[in-house]
């Protein structure tokens, strides 16, 4: 269906297709990761302000080798994660046969509850993985302070929320490792892809040799990798396998493309702040919910979530959704409540659903719609036109 207001638009500019045929032209070139990843990861990590970056894939695949470094470097334990969040962070976790530990949300943000946080700390606890949904700062100084007294690693899913801050600071940079997507709905693509964030050197040297089979020759350590050779004399120096591992690589033409993009991301993101507010200040809070903490944020959606959990209401906004071709998801990031999914049906049988009503409430009566950079404030006034016009049963 061609839509009026899709989720994203434009987002593979011209200038993309140019830098990216650019490369195909040329005589002698090298197409699989080379010196256009490693520069993206440089440039990367300036943008973002961390020591390393390792351009994967997927933002999945960098979930999966997040927390199969937290497996090798620390073991076991139970990872604290939402409710509300995409399929992937919850699959790293049981993939590495972590415990996940699952946390009702705070509705002014929709990232997992401070209070619900702390409340499920235990001396088993390993690390808290975040997500920051959709835009939104999940952090609090409160937050981060406990963490680092009961020595808790903090872990940042940021795939939904490239260039949001929190204390001025961006996020990704607060975490023992961060997490990025850079799916095409999201504020900036690399058609597939996603990027692991870290200051600590041997985590970066961990993550680069899993990208890759699980090779010492990736670690970008000369002298390490000598060392390596020297213990393994019988096997071939280009071949050292050091841990069962993936091929999450991704490639010169994704990453020259994520090069170009980097370069509007500022910009494209001032954009979706200044279209957010305008969402805010023409949405009817009488029927939507308008008093979320915009503190840092900058959303590439806009977050539409029904006042009142009426089913009938419901249908009656889908239904004027779809009427006015007007792109939408049900259950915000990725599917609403992922306590509801079949998936997780052996790890949630003792789960008590009314303890996670914030997020249900998501689930059923929460929904997502495009915020991208060249919408105009006009258009964003006429789809708010279309939304607030809806009449309600005040019964319902
Ligand atoms: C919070 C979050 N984490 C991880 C991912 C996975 O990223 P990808 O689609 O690049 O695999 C997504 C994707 O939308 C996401 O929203």
């Amino acid at each position: 269906m061609k839509f009026s207001h899709p989720l994203m638009h434009d987002n593979f500019t011209k200038s993309d297709m140019n830098v990216a045929i650019k490369l195909l032209k040329k005589k002698n070139k090298v197409l699989t990761q080379s010196r256009y990843v490693n520069e993206f990861e440089k440039k990367w990590s300036k943008w973002l302000g961390v020591r390393y970056s390792v351009f994967v894939n997927s933002g999945s695949s960098a979930n999966l080798l997040t927390m199969t470094v937290l497996k090798i470097l620390y073991g076991n334990g139970e990872i604290i994660l939402p409710s509300l969040t995409w399929v992937s962070d919850v699959n790293s976790v049981i993939q590495n046969n972590f415990k996940p530990v699952f946390v009702d949300i705070n509705p002014k943000n929709l990232c997992m509850s401070e209070k619900e946080i702390i409340k499920k700390i235990n001396k088993k606890t390993l690390a808290v993985f975040i997500t920051h949904a959709q835009g939104f700062n999940g952090l609090t100084s409160k937050l981060i302070n406990y963490l680092k007294r009961k020595r808790i690693l903090l872990v940042e899913d940021v795939c939904e929320s490239h260039g949001a801050t929190f204390n001025k600071k961006k996020l990704g940079t607060f975490g023992k490792i961060s997490n990025f997507s850079f799916y095409y709905a999201h504020h900036m693509s690399t058609i597939e892809g996603g990027m692991i964030c870290t200051n600590d050197k041997k985590i970066y040297q961990l993550v680069r040799m899993l990208r890759s089979h699980g090779m010492a020759r990736e670690i970008g350590d000369d002298k390490i990798e000598k060392m390596i050779i020297k213990k393994y004399p019988k096997l071939s120096p280009k071949f050292i396998f050091l841990f069962p591992a993936f091929n999450f690589r991704n490639n010169e033409i994704g990453a020259i493309i994520g090069i170009n993009q980097l370069k509007s991301l500022d910009k494209n993101n001032t954009m979706r702040k200044k279209n957010f507010k305008v969402f805010l200040k023409y949405l009817d809070a009488e029927k939507y919910r308008t008093d979320f903490d915009i503190t840092g944020s900058c959303n590439y959606a806009f977050p539409l979530i029904l006042n009142k959990a009426s089913y009938k209401n419901r249908d009656k906004l889908e239904s004027v959704l779809k009427k006015n071709k007007i792109e939408f998801r049900r259950g915000n990031a990725g599917g609403g409540n992922q306590l509801r999914q079949p998936y997780l049906k052996s790890f949630t049988k003792n789960i008590n659903l009314k303890n996670f009503k914030e997020v249900d409430h998501i689930h059923f009566f929460g929904y997502y719609i495009g915020n991208y950079p060249t919408l105009s404030v006009n258009k964003i006034k006429k789809i708010c036109f279309i939304i607030n016009s809806i009449k309600y049963d005040p019964e319902n």
